[in-house]
């Protein structure tokens, strides 16, 4: 379980301070599917740093399974258990699609994480309309297919916790729709906490909380009836 307690977030720049999150307490259970909704610059993805160990809460206190992790631990823990998928998405400039995918494998290998079969990652690849893009560089992609590369990227070393910084950002309608069932598939195959960050409301379908932040706050946490 992740639990944050009176969590808050100040950013002190030379002649300001940032409130960035304020009082933010709740739970996620293990397999529980998290979506944090609000506008721009309300804090999704401070909050989301934070439940990582990338970033230090200003005060409160977030524990992962009952403990407070050291940066080491947080590391290790990031290892072995997470995928993060961030807004800017980077991929190796150098590697063509299908060698992105083979290095992935084989550094999820070496560090004992189990990966997604061959089969499945062809399946999602295939889903996602990246097939006949095996052979190009990240760079030929447009921004909306780097994305959905880079959520195939993530799953290939299977991870038990799954963030997702506003995934579906640059897809449009029918893309969103195909990312959103290759997310449902891995979720349905595998227990998994989902954390993710979003603005598209359809998204929303595959979480069972909804936390709403308003400049820093927390506001909400039931889901919308018409989200359902
Ligand atoms: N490293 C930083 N230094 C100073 N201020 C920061 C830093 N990171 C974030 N902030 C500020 O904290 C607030 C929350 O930013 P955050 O990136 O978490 O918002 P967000 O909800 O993810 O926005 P978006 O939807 O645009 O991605 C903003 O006011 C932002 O300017
Ligand atoms: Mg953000």
């Amino acid at each position: 379980m992740i639990k944050l307690d009176k969590l808050t977030k100040e950013f002190n720049l030379e002649n300001d301070k940032i409130k960035a999150l304020r009082d933010i307490n709740f739970r996620i259970k293990k397999g529980e599917k998290i979506g944090l909704l609000g506008d721009s610059g309300s804090g999704k993805t401070t909050l989301l740093k934070i439940i990582m160990g990338l970033e230090y809460a200003s005060s409160g206190s977030i524990t992962i399974d009952g403990e407070k992790l050291s940066r080491d631990e947080f590391a290790d823990w990031r290892l072995q258990e997470l995928g993060f998928q961030s807004q800017h998405i980077l991929l190796y400039p150098h590697l063509l699609l299908k060698n992105l995918i083979k290095l992935t494998r084989s550094i999820f290998n070496k560090t004992g994480r189990d990966c997604l079969e061959e089969t499945k990652i062809r399946e999602y690849i295939i889903l996602l309309g990246l097939d006949k893009y095996l052979n190009h560089y990240p760079h030929e992609l447009s921004i909306g297919q780097k994305q959905r590369f880079a959520l195939i990227n993530i799953l290939i070393g299977k991870p038990n916790i799954l963030i997702l910084d506003e995934p579906t950002s640059a897809l449009d309608y029918t893309s969103s729709n195909k990312l959103i069932a290759v997310i449902k598939d891995y979720l349905t195959l595998n227990n998994v906490t989902l954390i993710l960050s979003t603005h598209d409301h359809r998204i929303l379908k595959i979480c069972d909380q909804i936390i709403l932040l308003n400049n820093g706050r927390c506001e909400r946490k039931e889901l919308p009836i018409s989200s359902k």
